[in-house]
């Protein structure tokens, strides 16, 4: 894009946001055209947040069938297995009759529009037709990661009340298998609402089939049509449901509706990536998390981009995967996420340097602040200091990016997310909800007014929805990031300002594993925050006090890490466990977190006026033993 182009895109939205957001919509097949934009506003007390409202769509039909008469034998997807080479593209209609079989499975198992369908697989093509088939016949999908224990999927299951299960035998990650199916089998123990689950073969590992209730997809989609008629839906009904971490309490279901969604997710992945024909573009997102929704299959599906499904991870078998990759695919666009860039620098520029990479022109990164040592790494030995670099800040809670620079029309600073896309007002409030003006300022972030992709919900909670975003600071969405904003301008995410932490770009809610360590027997009480790490940017540090008389050791630790491993899964297993004989607490026995994550970062000549504290004494002690 060139600067002219965007500054007229501002411009259009700013003189006339009613055309501007119709005009962002014609990116789209619609059944029915909208006449109606949005009403943005969150100043009301009633305010509803609805998009397009009088048009109807299918994406699916979207992603596939408006790609059908020109270019049914193009690639829609490559797979990309854990083994190098071993994979294999899939057309687009391909990827059309494997939806439409799945479609009719659902169907014939009773599944109808409304209706919520769990997915829980590896990167595998029959995965994206999960999805798809779900939204060809308006079943609402809800992706669980397969790194999420047994209990996590349960838990899940249970709040949006899903029947059915998309699975597959085992899944395969830098060499080792994941027993999905197993997991699967253990989540239905402890949830008993399941009455069906299909099960993709992906290694042929053995597995429990119970009569009646599990299905073997190839078995059953080989007799179903390999038509499936795409069901028109209401741009504001429900497309899928991701859970993700807060502050507080268990994880939320996050609400996404069709057309608001669909057509923020095509625009700015036309804004940001600007696909072109020959691209072949590859997001390393797994789908179990909203970057992997939005901009490993539907952005590039609706747009006819081709799109690489990855099912491993950057560094096996070596530290060269991506880049051999990269030339043996032909990628043109690569979009990861800091903690990867970050753990392939640390093997060096030469796994890099011996592939050419040529096939190159744009990179991109997403999920946590990038330190700007990786950003210039990223820049100057990946991109041999000639590609751009979109550094794109979002949340699962805006369906896509709010804001990066665009090629050719922002100047790049290494480490910032520099401007909003148009039609995007970001703000900074200060802790009494005022707003900062001016430039060469810190605060927290807030967006004034809606766009087409925000969520509209939380599952089954719509109090929840307006508690967690919009009650902190009245007539705003509250991001829960802290951001400053530079003497030029330009923005910069510091990271979460509430009790999320992000580990390698995955939102962990320290309720969570508070609440997981707390269910160990000998455990009395136990605050966990986050903390600077090298590789993950940051890493969970658990206080854990025990019951009286028992002492911490190794294998208490073990056993904790297995409590976490169980309620929710490996990747929120805590880095550092700290055995404390007492937390830091206020006179009316608040927690004082602030202090625990000084101790945490290290910064111990910060840690404030502890004079107003229970037991001063606490502090000393969890100081000494750090
Ligand atoms: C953080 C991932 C800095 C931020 C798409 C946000 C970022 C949270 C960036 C959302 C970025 C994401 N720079 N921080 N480019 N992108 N974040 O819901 O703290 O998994 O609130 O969505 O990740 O994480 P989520």
């Amino acid at each position: 894009m060139t600067p002219t182009e965007l500054a007229a895109l501002h411009e259009a939205h700013a003189s006339d946001p009613h055309a501007f957001w119709l005009e962002q919509a014609r990116r789209l097949d619609w059944e029915r055209v909208p006449e109606r934009s949005g009403d943005t506003s969150f100043d009301r007390s009633d305010f509803h947040i609805r998009w397009y409202e009088d048009g109807s769509l299918n994406l699916s039909a979207n992603c596939l069938d408006r790609h059908l008469p020109e270019r049914a034998n193009d690639t829609a997807l490559v797979f990309e297995p854990d083994e190098p080479g071993a994979g294999r593209s899939v057309t687009y209609a391909e990827l059309h009759d494997l939806t439409c079989r799945l479609a009719n499975l659902l169907k014939e198992r009773g599944v109808a529009k409304g209706d919520r369908v769990m997915i829980y697989m590896p990167m595998v093509p029959e995965a994206a037709a999960a999805m798809l088939a779900c939204a060809r016949i308006g079943a609402v999908h809800s992706v669980v990661f397969g790194g999420f224990s047994p209990e996590s999927l349960a838990g899940r299951i249970d709040d949006c009340g899903a029947r059915v299960v998309v699975t597959a035998d085992e899944g395969v990650r830098g060499g080792k298998r994941i027993p999905l199916k197993a997991n699967v089998d253990a989540a239905c123990d402890l949830s008993g609402a399941i009455d069906t689950i299909i099960v993709v073969t992906r290694t042929g590992g053995e597995v429990t089939m119970r009569e009646g209730r599990d299905l073997r997809w190839e078995d059953h989609c080989e007799r179903l049509s390999s038509d499936c008629p795409a069901e028109p839906m209401a741009a504001e009904d429900p497309l899928f449901i991701l859970y993700t971490s807060g502050s507080t309490g268990k994880p939320k279901g996050v609400v996404h509706t069709t057309g608001g969604y669909a057509v923020w997710v095509a625009t700015t992945f036309e804004w940001v990536f600007d696909p072109r024909p020959g691209d072949l573009y590859w997001c390393t997102a797994d789908i179990g998390w909203i970057t992997g929704h939005s901009y490993t299959l539907y952005g590039p599906l609706m747009t006819g981009t081709p799109t690489v499904m990855f099912d491993g991870v950057p560094t096996y078998p070596d530290a060269s995967r991506l880049w051999e990759t990269i030339d043996r695919l032909g990628v043109t666009i690569l979009y990861t996420a800091p903690t990867a860039i970050r753990a392939l620098m640390r093997e060096g520029d030469e796994p890099v340097r011996k592939h050419r990479r040529d096939s190159l022109r744009l990179l991109g990164t997403v999920g946590e602040p990038i330190n700007p040592e990786a950003w210039r790494w990223y820049h100057d030995v990946v991109g041999d200091g000639r590609r751009a670099i979109v550094d794109t800040w979002w949340q699962t809670e805006t369906g896509g990016v709010l804001m990066t620079p665009l090629p050719g029309a922002t100047s790049m600073k290494p480490g910032s997310a520099t401007r909003p896309l148009p039609g995007i007002e970001p703000l900074l409030v200060d802790a009494e909800g005022r707003e900062i003006r001016g430039n060469d300022v810190s605060g927290n972030l807030c967006l004034r007014g809606s766009w087409p992709g925000q969520m509209r919900t939380v599952w089954g909670d719509p109090q929840r929805f307006i508690d967690t975003y919009f009650a902190t600071y009245p007539g705003l969405y509250f991001t829960g990031d802290g951001c400053r904003r530079d003497e030029d301008g330009d923005y910069w995410i510091t990271g979460r300002v509430d009790d999320v932490i992000n580990v390698s770009g995955h939102r962990i809610g320290t309720a969570e594993v508070e609440s997981a360590l707390v269910a160990h027997p000998l455990v009395a009480e136990a605050a966990v925050v986050g903390a600077p790490h090298d590789l993950k940017g940051q890493g969970i540090h658990a206080f854990v006090t025990l019951n009286a008389g028992e002492e911490g050791g190794e294998h208490i630790v073990r056993e904790l890490h297995a409590e976490v491993r169980k309620h929710i899964g490996a990747l929120a297993i805590p880095e550092r466990i700290q055995f404390a004989r007492g937390l830091p607490k206020t006179r009316s026995g608040k927690i004082m977190r602030r202090i625990l994550r000084k101790i945490a970062e290290g910064q111990l000549d910060q840690l404030g006026d502890t004079s107003t504290l229970a037991d001063p004494g606490v502090v000393d002690a969890l100081v000494r033993d750090r």
